[in-house]
């Protein structure tokens, strides 16, 4: 093994695998970059190519490739071996453990379904309707092939039957969103049936979820997508992305679409730094991922009511986290799909008359509203001196408050004055962006049943969280009826059922969690607040799915069991002390072993 890890180091060069990342420039013999695990304004953060090494002297993260690229994918070592062996052609001897790992097995599975949806789309007869269609939008047939367009027969099963063959089983095709479960009866059925197929991609290239256009025009939902899966993050993907970063280093800039169906065009037209927020509003994550590229923000969104919302949540962000931002004017169609069917060039002409997002808005203010009346010209003041308070860089505010006050002459310091009496803007620059933590701050008089709950919610998400929570948290740790009720099902349940939770099969999805956990409750004859808690949080735990990556629910477990540890032990400490007090005065005996206790619980608490 070690062997294998020095051979991948020794065919890969540090320089190469972080300049995917980031925008190196050369300082010495050294590379420098702004550190992507932290944030900064002037680079701290060092490659070196003789040592192979790197180093954040800001953050005082630092490493080979191997640490490099578990944090910046957030992949485990095994993970990170496997993909690093692959870029280097190291062939790896036997599997690690973990290699085969429900994640892999889900990559695996959206490669499979691409590929065969691709096939589909190329040969099958029954894709007829899709190839004219797509050639009526002005696909060409490498575009179709390099983001490795499909289509999926109108069938409810014709997916599930494929990948049955290939040996995934029916749990594995739903944990991959491709499938969807019956609402009545046992099973699934197709998740895209009859729709144009967009591949997903991750940063590194691999498949992780779908987008999945309808021809028809009356279909409820123009596109279907994959909904939030172990390996599929809505807020962290840019679509196209992993084409266009490359790009997007060397212009020093990216240009922001609004869907698929604009990206694969314009790279078509030869304009390759671009991505997709497909049609939603850009996340701090996705900025904090752009940033690593480029500070230059090119924006061709949707800047009319429907899309107007997303649109200004996006720039306010980006301006926020002091990116440069521009906007771009198409001269003739909706957006850059239209205008690039219609005439390549039109394109490329509107992306080099992008005017400064400032610009924008103040000649489209100006336009909107009347400087020579007295409402006209407040509201068009605050709007913009709104925007202006965004601002990050003191140099950009003094800039632009000097141009706005030129602009509607009126003199600097009123604006000023004015700028002050808005509400200080809340930072959401990602250094200092938190998360809440629900489960924590409930009010005590059900908070156990909240924590319960959410231990439930966080192990139906991971699987093996639960075996973390049995594990550590003891029976007596809940006073409450319900709480401690519930938990005590769940530790015999766990006891009984460890081998289907503790990973040793491919078949550990909530699935089987759930509906175990249920038939267990069922037959020991829980009574309704104890059923309803379990579906409640069967319910709930799709948000975790949604809003947690397995580390951060990992974490948020281990401070769960931390606070009803720590609860149990002040409540037994508190009750010891009265008991030594009143040993002290009727049982003297009893005295020695009181207070050795008691200090067994201090020292326990302390850990
Ligand atoms: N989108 C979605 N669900 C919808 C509509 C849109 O997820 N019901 C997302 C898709 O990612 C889509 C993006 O929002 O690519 C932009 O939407 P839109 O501009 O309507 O789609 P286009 O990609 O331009 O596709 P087309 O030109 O074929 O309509
Ligand atoms: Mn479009």
């Amino acid at each position: 093994m070690s062997r294998e890890i020095e051979e991948i180091k020794a065919k890969l060069d540090i320089a190469d695998i972080i300049g995917g990342y980031l925008r190196l420039t050369p300082a010495g013999v050294n590379f420098k970059a702004n550190c992507p695990f932290h944030n900064e304004k002037t680079p701290s953060f060092m490659v070196n190519k003789s040592k192979q090494l790197w180093r954040c002297f800001g953050c005082n993260e630092g490493g080979d490739i191997f640490e490099f690229v578990m944090k910046i994918e957030n992949l485990d070592f095994a993970e990170a071996l496997k993909m690093l062996a692959q870029k280097a052609g190291v062939q790896l001897s036997r599997s690690e453990p973990g290699m085969d790992s429900q994640k892999n097995r889900l990559f695996s599975l959206c490669n499979l379904s691409a590929r065969y949806w691709h096939q589909v789309l190329l040969k099958s007869s029954q894709a007829e309707t899709a190839r004219n269609y797509l050639q009526t939008r002005g696909l060409s047939s490498d575009a179709i092939d390099d983001f490795c367009i499909g289509y999926s027969m109108d069938s409810w099963d014709d997916l599930i039957n494929f990948l049955r063959k290939k040996g995934f089983t029916d749990n594995e095709i739903f944990l991959a969103g491709l499938s969807v479960k019956k609402e009545r009866g046992n099973g699934f059925y197709d998740r895209f049936r009859g729709r144009i197929m967009f591949p997903i991609y991750d940063l590194s290239g691999r498949i992780v979820g779908f987008g999945g256009r309808t021809m028809k025009a009356d279909e409820l939902a123009k596109y279907i997508n994959t909904s939030q899966t172990a390996i599929y993050n809505k807020s962290l993907i840019l679509y196209g992305l992993n084409f266009a970063k490359d790009q997007i280093k060397k212009q020093d800039a990216c240009i922001l679409v609004e869907g698929y169906m604009d990206v694969i065009p314009s790279h078509q037209a030869g304009v390759k730094n671009v991505v997709s927020i497909s049609g939603t509003a850009l996340t701090i994550e996705q900025i904090k991922i752009l940033k690593r590229y480029s500070n230059n923000l090119l924006l061709s969104l949707d800047m009319d009511t429907a899309g107007q919302m997303a649109a200004s949540r996006s720039i306010d962000l980006a301006l926020e986290n002091e990116m440069n931002v521009k906007v771009i004017t198409l001269a003739f169609g909706k957006d850059p799909g239209e205008c690039i069917k219609n005439n390549p060039q039109d394109w490329t002409e509107a992306i080099g008359k992008a005017q400064n997002v400032m610009d924008y808005f103040l000649t489209k203010i100006m336009s909107e509203y009347d400087m020579n009346t007295q409402d006209g010209r407040k509201l068009i003041v605050k709007f913009l001196l709104e925007k202006i308070n965004k601002m990050a860089n003191p140099l950009d505010k003094d800039f632009w408050l000097k141009k706005l006050a030129q602009k509607i002459s009126v003199s600097e310091n009123s604006l000023r004055e004015l700028m002050s009496r808005l509400s200080p803007e809340r930072k959401s620059s990602f250094g200092t962006y938190k998360k809440e933590k629900p489960a924590l701050v409930v009010k005590n008089s059900n908070r156990e049943v909240s924590l319960i709950k959410r231990i439930l919610e966080l192990s139906l998400a991971y699987p093996l969280l639960l075996s973390k929570a049995v594990s550590a948290i003891e029976i007596d740790y809940f006073e409450d009826e319900l709480a401690g009720g519930v938990y005590k099902k769940l530790v015999l349940f766990y006891t009984k059922n460890s081998n289907l939770i503790s990973g040793s099969t491919v078949d550990n999805s909530q699935f089987d969690l759930f509906d175990g956990l249920k038939q267990w409750f069922d037959e020991a004859e829980s009574d309704k607040s104890q059923l309803d808690l379990v579906s409640g949080a069967f319910f709930s735990s799709q948000n975790v799915l949604a809003e947690e990556n397995e580390k951060s629910a990992s974490a948020e477990m281990a401070g769960i069991i931390r606070l009803l540890k720590d609860e149990y032990l002040k409540r037994r400490i508190e009750f010891l002390k009265i008991e030594l007090q009143k040993a002290e005065r009727e049982a003297p005996e009893r005295v020695e072993n009181i207070y050795h206790d008691l200090q067994d619980l201090i020292s326990r608490r302390r850990d």
